[in-house]
């Protein structure tokens, strides 16, 4: 059967494309289009953006007795959706919100949700979007009918041994031609259909869902079913990238891929297209479009068959984070009979499907499948038990696996060495490199996965260029539609003004005062954190300190020398605004300490046996090591069996007979996971530990989370969101209200205030390399040498003489090691000697952190932008 000669098309738009009446207004254009070049559409609609969640939560509160709020909600969500569309959602949406609140009845009166009724309401959220798209665009004018998908999409017979949940929440459909589906399509009998995107129908006439990413597979089954020219699904991006580009601004366009590539990169952490999507379309050979609704002029990224001209190239690096490891140790088992079928018969006991594996001659190290998440400690407890007859089993993570993508990825072997340089300091838990040929992952500690992804795609993606598989970059490509920047920065605007700033002399530190007012004004409006104290180690300007210390922040030290400093910086500063949290301090600091009045905080056990007399009787915070460091980097991590800080879990027996016996007097607990830390759960967790620990001392009154709130590195990261961080400490208050909770944040109140003005000094070419040469390096900013950190570089004098030309270069101080560099490989306007560079977000721990070493005095700093 074809129809091609009908020249059918699918085009699929997820949630993010169907929320809006813009989005609605786009979708039109988009059809009349497809109309115009004689296409007829089948348009494949997914739930609007938080339906899912709040129909989710629907079926939680119907066990629990009330779902009406949570209905009202999925009303009102779709109710004001309808009004922006000029239409009436009572009438469109009645129906099928009578149907929910049915089955939600049904719900309630039952202790659990069967997965018949979860796929039942959860199927609501895409009908519900598909109603009012169809009204909508009748009201448009536009010749378009509806069809249930249920009356298409028929779901094959489940496996026999198949759970409830797989049949009724991940069903799964043939993808060959399908006459009743085309019969079904036609008789509507208008050139558009507007169809739900996730749902089947089972072979017992229920309804069922197909699983993640259901949308994009029921926009595969259509396109197959129909032998349509083609299956377009449109987003919220413009097509396929090189890596992830919120993490990666200057990743670029995949113009075309194979459907191999396209699913392993689907599969390795893209989540833009579900990986499920590609085999139907594959076996019918029909081409995938991944368009993109903001940018509907783009070309996008056209998935098809392998292109046998194609050259070897890395195509993708991408990052899956979650992963659980198995690592088994068979000491002399290996070559026993049998061996692998029992352990991996171990782990389908265990209903554990296994993703990677790698095998060497004692050891078989098993990546656990991420999508079937491991709830609790018990379950990998158990796993590993059930091994132990066969091997001496652990378990690695959280890791991440980093994956290299690309057709014939062996031919590229060579070219990899420099790049898994990067790997020399990271332990590699596992490499696998699939039989395609189409990836190689290798499998490190999950808080690696950011750096080692950025590092691998700059050494192996060029940055430039626009080829028949590369097109622009993610940055360029917003650029061009006149977006703003992703992170608007306090210094965009007038280039000549930041070049005359450094007419005050380079290098030199600039802190733009308003950032930080406003800083401190983020953080003093999260509601649940009682108190806060700046962590002067990131940068102790006296100005700056007087200013954070006016907007209600007291002053966290960590050495006599900060303290003294603060004093003398800040007038009339009480010590009752200053926190001592020194470790590995010698005595007499705790004795000025405790002399001086401020806090201090404990953070071994060992003082109390050592001197005794300086704490008896005395008032203190405890820092205890809550077992797990986070932060942008190994060295900054500060809690677990590696870190030198804190009282550990194991020694809290011990700490609470000493204070005992020395009547001392415990007020808070603190602890520090890290720094750097954009996971909002952090300070939650952190605070849930101490919380806990707490039970042992009853005149605890507050609880320090420390600080490490993180800051995006470069243009396009997403910040740390604090109301996120906020919603997770309102729970914490709720359960312990007795405690007030304090942090110590120093980065997040001054770094992106902070801006480094180098000058050219001049500029160098070796072999492939270009050096630009600048008057400071890691005298003055030692964080890219030290832990690998990304600081933006923007040649401002360059932008200011609108300097067409662009470089690829190396920015390097006058330092006598190599590595004395600001940033590898940067893109910049052309420099020339006397040019002045930014250098971004460096008002953290960049002149605090700076030296004297060649004897080279490192960069200067000022204050803009404040009275004072
Ligand atoms: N509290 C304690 C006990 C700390 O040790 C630190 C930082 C902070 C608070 C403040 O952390 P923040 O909010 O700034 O993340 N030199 C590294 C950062 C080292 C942080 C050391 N401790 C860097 O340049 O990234």
């Amino acid at each position: 059967m074809s129809n091609r000669g009908q020249s059918w098309v699918v085009l699929k738009f997820g949630a993010t494309s169907v929320s809006t009446a813009a989005e609605w207004h786009t979708i039109t254009k988009i059809l009349m289009r497809r109309r115009a070049e004689n296409q007829r559409v089948v348009l494949v609609c997914s739930a609007i953006a938080g339906a899912s969640d709040l129909l989710d939560a629907s079926l939680a509160d119907a066990q629990r007795g009330d779902f009406r709020p949570t209905l009202a909600r999925i009303q009102t969500t779709h109710d004001s959706l309808a009004a922006k569309l000029g239409l009436n959602a009572s009438e469109i949406c009645g129906a099928a919100l009578r149907e929910l609140e049915r089955t939600l009845m049904g719900v309630s009166l039952l202790d659990e949700t069967t997965p018949r009724q979860r796929a039942r309401v959860m199927a609501c959220g895409a009908l519900m979007a598909s109603r009012i798209g169809h009204a909508f665009l009748r009201l448009q004018a536009v010749d378009v009918g509806w069809v249930d998908a249920r009356s298409c999409l028929l779901a094959t017979e489940a496996d026999p041994h198949a759970t409830p949940s797989m049949r009724y929440l991940a069903a799964s459909c043939e993808s060959t031609g399908d006459s009743t589906a085309v019969q079904t399509i036609t008789e509507v009998g208008t050139p558009i259909v507007i169809t739900q995107g996730g749902v089947a129908r089972s072979p017992r006439g229920d309804t069922v869902l197909l699983g993640p990413g259901g949308s994009d597979t029921a926009a595969a089954y259509f396109a197959a079913k129909l032998a349509t020219q083609r299956c377009e699904i449109w987003t919220g991006v413009p097509g396929m990238f090189t890596a992830n580009p919120h993490q990666i601004p200057n990743a670029r366009l995949l113009r075309t891929l194979d459907y191999g590539e396209a699913q392993e990169i689907a599969s390795t952490g893209a989540r833009i297209l579900h990986p499920r999507c590609i085999p139907p379309l594959a076996r019918a050979n029909i081409p995938l479009h991944i368009r993109s609704t903001s940018h509907p002029e783009g070309s996008g990224t056209i998935v098809g068959a392998r292109n046998l001209v194609s050259t070897p190239q890395v195509k993708a690096v991408s990052a899956r984070k979650g992963i659980m490891l198995i690592s088994m140790d068979t000491i002399g088992m290996w070559h026993q009979v049998g061996f692998l079928a029992d352990v991996f018969a171990v782990f389908k006991r265990h209903g554990r499907s296994i993703d990677l594996l790698s095998t060497s001659e004692t050891n078989v190290t098993v990546s656990l499948d991420p999508t079937i998440p491991l709830e609790g400690a018990e379950p990998l407890a158990l796993l590993l038990s059930d091994l132990r007859p066969y091997c001496s089993a652990r378990a690695i993570g959280p890791c991440a696996a980093v994956s290299l993508v690309g057709d014939r990825i062996r031919a590229l072997l060579h070219r990899l060495g420099p790049a898994l340089e990067v790997f020399e300091e990271q332990e590699i838990h596992l490499v696998s490199q699939a039989a395609s040929d189409l990836n190689l992952t290798f499998v490190v500690n999950e808080d690696q996965a950011e750096r080692l992804v950025t590092r691998l795609h700059n050494e192996l993606v060029t940055a430039d260029g626009n080829d028949a598989v590369m097109g622009a970059t993610w940055q360029s490509l917003c650029r061009n539609e006149d977006r703003p920047p992703a992170t608007p920065r306090w210094w965009h605007g007038d280039p000549n003004q930041i070049v005359a700033l450094a007419d005050h002399g380079t290098p030199t530190y600039v802190y733009d005062a308003a950032s930080v007012r406003q800083a401190c004004s983020d953080l003093v409006a999260m509601k649940h954190v009682n108190r806060l104290f700046y962590a002067v180690k990131a940068n102790a300007h006296p100005q700056l300190l007087r200013l954070i210390v006016a907007q209600g922040l007291g002053l966290e030290c960590v050495s006599p020398g900060e303290i003294d400093h603060c004093l003398a910086s800040v007038p009339d500063l009480l010590p009752d605004q200053i926190l001592f949290t020194p470790n590995f301090a010698p005595r007499t600091e705790y004795e000025a300490a405790f002399a001086r009045g401020v806090g201090v905080t404990l953070d071994n056990t060992e003082p109390l046996d050592a001197w005794p007399d300086v704490f008896r009787h005395r008032e203190i915070k405890v820092r205890i090591d809550p077992g797990q460091g986070r932060g942008h980097h190994r060295y900054v991590r500060t809690a677990g069996a590696i870190s030198k800080f804190g009282v550990a879990p194991d020694q809290l027996d011990a700490l609470e007979q000493r204070i005992r016996a020395l009547d001392v007097k415990v007020v808070g607990l603190h602890a520090h996971t890290g720094s750097g830390i954009r996971t909002p759960e952090n300070w939650c967790d952190t605070a849930l530990y101490l919380a806990d620990v707490a039970q042992r001392f009853a005149e605890v009154t507050h609880l320090n989370l420390g600080g490490g709130l993180g800051v995006p590195e470069k243009s396009g990261q997403s910040p740390l969101d604090l109301a996120a961080v906020d919603a997770t400490l309102a729970k914490v208050h709720t359960a312990y209200p007795q405690y007030d909770l304090w942090l110590e944040p120093g980065r997040y109140v001054v770094a992106t205030a902070g801006i480094l003005l180098v000058r050219v000094t001049q500029t160098k070419r070796k072999g492939e390399f270009m050096y630009v040469g600048v008057d400071t390096g890691m005298n003055s900013l030692i964080r890219p040498a030290l832990y690998g950190s990304w600081h933006d570089i923007v040649n401002v004098s360059g932008l200011a003489r609108n300097e067409t030309e662009m470089v690829i270069a190396t920015v390097v101080g006058p330092i006598c090691e190599t590595s004395d560099t600001l940033g590898h490989k940067r893109r910049l306007h052309a420099p020339r000697e006397g040019d002045v560079l930014l250098v971004d977000v460096v008002g953290a721990y960049g002149r605090s952190m700076a030296s004297n070493y060649n004897l080279r005095p490192p960069a200067r700093e000022f204050v803009h932008n404040d009275a004072e």
